[in-house]
């Protein structure tokens, strides 16, 4: 038996807590859970807009039966068909057979590829509108936000936003479904390692949907995961805004990977050089010590980037080279870049470095620092002096964008 959050009239909070999966997608650790959030609304006609993860089924369930007292869901509108948001969709069609399946047509073939399902389903497209009553919900998409069938969903009257993945976070909703209601102080790092991690590949595809959606003033924005938007809208948009141009804030983050410790002497070198000139976020990650998706979160965050590493078999230090691969992958853009390399006996690392830089179009800082087993005082000294000069680079760019302070 539940009591539901009600987040406007007659639209009601069914979404479910995560504490138990220990990593999102297999891949991404869940330090404070996750939300799989799921939304009521009871109308003339009900429509339930999105389902939560499989293993939750029975909790979204038994939330809805508490708000329909024998009613039926007439609409089942899926804004992403990831299954984190529809792995309960069977379960729920079972219960409510007469229920129609909304999505646009690849919404649809996914429901057919997923789950076997191609009868009571119902196909919209950009602008349509379906009526429930006293509310109508217009659909919107918004293609690879965050994979090639999302949607959003705005319910007109009150202007509130289905956003699905878009204006999401992690971290569970503890008591509180609103921002209103909660100390969101978790949240705003979670939802930078949500963007970075799930999303950071899209950039351009979520700047479209937000000039889609640019001239709607939300009353809610309601994600598919982490709390409802009330009070913080401006600042939610705004961080998936800069995000997704690539804009960085002022500081640097210098990941490498180091056996011995004669590389992060040269890291300790570098950080020390940009501080003493004037950058006060240096994040230092040691990558066989911090997970990818905080490196991650940290790279879209702030505006410059080191990365140095030891050569191991002819190659990067392999942690190293797996952080390479998924900055690859999300295609990071802008940049300020310096790198730096060690070797004990043949140095390749140094050049690698310098090449991947240059494969991503970043700015680069061009001196090129190499060290042959342990740090010698030239280098040392060398190492400052990246730092003094990616410090100008950062605050360079800056001083022309004082919104990235
Ligand atoms: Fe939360 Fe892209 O699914």
């Amino acid at each position: 038996m539940y009591i539901n959050t009600e987040i406007a009239k007659d639209i009601f909070y069914v979404g479910v807590n995560d504490r138990i999966t220990d990593k999102f997608e297999n891949m991404i650790p869940l330090p404070y859970g996750v939300s799989y959030n799921s939304y009521l609304i009871v109308d003339e006609k009900v429509a339930l807009i999105d389902t939560v993860e499989v293993s939750f089924g029975d909790v979204l369930i038994d939330k809805i039966a508490a708000e329909l007292k024998g009613r039926t869901i007439d609409y089942l509108i899926i804004n992403h068909m990831e299954p984190d948001h529809t792995g309960s969709l069977t379960m729920i069609r079972k219960l409510y057979p007469d229920m129609v399946i909304v999505g646009n047509k690849k919404t649809l073939e996914m429901v057919y590829g997923y789950y076997g399902i191609k009868d009571n389903v119902l196909e919209i497209a950009e602008g349509e509108t379906l009526s429930l009553g006293k509310r109508t919900l217009k659909f919107h998409m918004t293609p690879m936000v965050h994979w090639p069938e999302t949607m959003m969903t705005l319910e007109t009257s009150e202007n509130i936003l289905f956003s699905g993945d878009a204006f999401g976070c992690f971290g569970t909703l503890d008591g509180g479904v609103l921002d209103t209601d909660m100390n969101l102080d978790k949240y705003w790092d979670e939802m930078y390692r949500y963007y970075a991690n799930i999303v950071g590949k899209y950039g351009s595809p979520i700047q479209k949907a937000l000039q889609k959606l640019s001239n709607v003033d939300f009353r809610l924005i309601c994600s598919t995961h982490g709390p409802v938007w009330k009070e913080n809208i401006a600042k939610t948009v705004g961080i998936y805004d800069r995000l997704s141009r690539y804009e960085g804030m002022e500081g640097v983050v210098i990941a490498y990977g180091s056996m011995y410790g004669n590389t992060e002497g040269m890291a300790e070198a570098v950080a020390q050089g940009l501080v003493q000139n004037g950058i006060k976020n240096v994040i230092m990650h040691n990558v066989s010590k911090s997970d990818p998706s905080v490196i991650l979160r940290d790279i879209f965050k702030y505006k410059g980037l080191v990365l140095g590493s030891p050569t191991y078999c002819n190659d990067l230090h392999p942690e190293m080279s797996s952080l390479l691969q998924k900055i690859e992958l999300r295609a990071v853009k802008k940049r300020d870049y310096a790198f730096f390399g060690s070797f004990s006996w043949a140095g390749i690392s140094n050049k690698k470095l310098g090449e991947f830089g240059e494969k991503m179009k970043w700015r680069t800082c061009d001196l090129k620092i190499e060290e042959k087993m342990s740090l010698t005082f030239d280098n040392y000294r060398a190492c400052i002096l990246l730092g003094n000069k990616l410090a100008e680079l950062v605050k360079s760019e800056c001083e022309e964008d004082p919104s990235c302070h």
